[in-house]
């Protein structure tokens, strides 16, 4: 009987815990603590603003993303350490974070 109430109550934990919090999160949380959100949206949060969605909205003196044919290491360079305008990351996102947007920005590319 003990052992019936017991698994019941592990149900219970597992029903709860996979109903999660009220605000969907994807993913896990990262080094930083921060939930990870999908490679998208944090390219529309952190770098959308001066790239564009779709790579090639250049405000502020950001090259066009879809001409571009830096290697994924300078890639992961600049977007570390930033450049003229364009803002470090090193210190807001992990190396994981940055590496994945390095190769999010690919995908623009037309030539
Ligand atoms: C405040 C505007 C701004 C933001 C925000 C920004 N960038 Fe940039 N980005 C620039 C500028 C300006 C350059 C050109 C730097 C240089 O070479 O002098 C650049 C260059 C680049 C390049 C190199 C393109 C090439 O071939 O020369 C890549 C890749 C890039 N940014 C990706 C990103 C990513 C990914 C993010 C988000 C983490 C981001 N940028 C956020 C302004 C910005």
């Amino acid at each position: 009987m003990k052992k019936l109430a017991l698994s019941s109550s592990l149900l219970l934990i597992i029903l709860l815990s996979a109903c999660g919090d009220e605000a969907p999160q994807r993913g896990n949380t990262t080094e930083n603590g921060l939930p990870q959100p999908d490679i998208a949206a944090l390219y529309d949060m952190k770098c959308g603003i001066c790239h564009g969605r779709e790579g090639n909205l250049m405000v502020g003196g950001a090259p066009d993303l879809t001409k571009s044919v830096l290697d994924l290491a300078g890639r992961i360079q600049l977007i570390t350490y930033g450049k003229s305008t364009m803002p470090p990351q090193k210190d807001l996102l992990t190396p994981e974070q940055i590496k994945d947007l390095a190769t999010y920005v690919e995908k623009f590319r037309t030539n």
